[in-house]
């Protein structure tokens, strides 16, 4: 099954399932980013929009897309629920091919549990590099491939049949590299572990990333 429509298929029941990485990765953004201001962010890969809620707190405007029209349905639909629809404009976009947005409209990418699935990390920054502002920011917060190691995928249980998720595994230097290589600077860099994972690999590697000037 593709990425595109497994995520379909979990749509339905990702915000119920039980998943410390998804409970995990919205409490790490809402420390992150809580309290900070911006006026506008690009979301991608927004899912149900978990996180798209708490984005329209902290910004003017968001634009949240995802390539899963399930997932979008998800979104859409929790915007109208909970009365946040007026702030964010969704949007169906594979991001692993070029963005459709202009140059230079926002000061804050967001990008959670996504990039596993995104073969070239390059891409994904060079794109990043072009949509955001002089000095913008890219927050990610992602599976630590150490997770992977220990084999860690994306999965759903549906009628007792699993389904895996497709995903790369992408080293922290990877991403390193990826990020310098599109002007990048690390501000902040952390690994994190869910309160059930005692001696066991981080769970979540998250970081926020600044262009640095010309
Ligand atoms: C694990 S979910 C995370 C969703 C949300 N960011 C969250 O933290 O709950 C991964 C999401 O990435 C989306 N995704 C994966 N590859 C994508 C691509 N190439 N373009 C756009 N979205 C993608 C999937 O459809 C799915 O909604």
């Amino acid at each position: 099954m593709s990425i595109k429509d497994a995520y379909t298929r979990w749509s339905e029941t990702y915000d119920v399932d039980p998943n410390r990485t998804r409970d995990l990765d919205a409490e790490v953004t809402r420390e992150w980013l809580g309290g900070r201001r911006f006026r506008s962010i690009l979301e991608i890969g927004c899912g149900t929009g978990k996180n798209t809620a708490f984005l329209t707190t902290v910004a003017d405007r968001v634009t949240a897309v995802d390539f899963s029209p399930g997932m979008l349905q998800q979104a859409e639909a929790k915007a109208e629920a909970s009365g946040f629809a007026d702030r964010v404009e969704f949007g169906a976009v594979d991001v692993a091919k070029p963005w459709p947005f202009a140059a230079a409209q926002y000061d804050l990418l967001v990008c959670n549990l996504v990039l596993e699935h995104i073969a070239d990390l390059r891409f994904v920054f060079a794109e990043a590099t072009r949509c955001l502002l002089p000095r913008g920011e890219f927050f990610a917060c992602e599976l630590h491939p150490f997770r992977q190691y220990e084999g860690t995928v994306a999965n759903f249980s549906r009628n007792g049949e699993t389904t895996t998720v497709a995903a790369f595994v992408h080293h922290l230097s990877a991403f390193w590299q990826a990020a310098a290589a599109s002007g990048f600077a690390l501000t902040r860099f952390d690994e994190r572990w869910h309160g059930d994972d005692a001696g066991r690999p981080p769970r979540l590697a998250a970081f926020l990333l600044r262009l640095r000037s010309e």
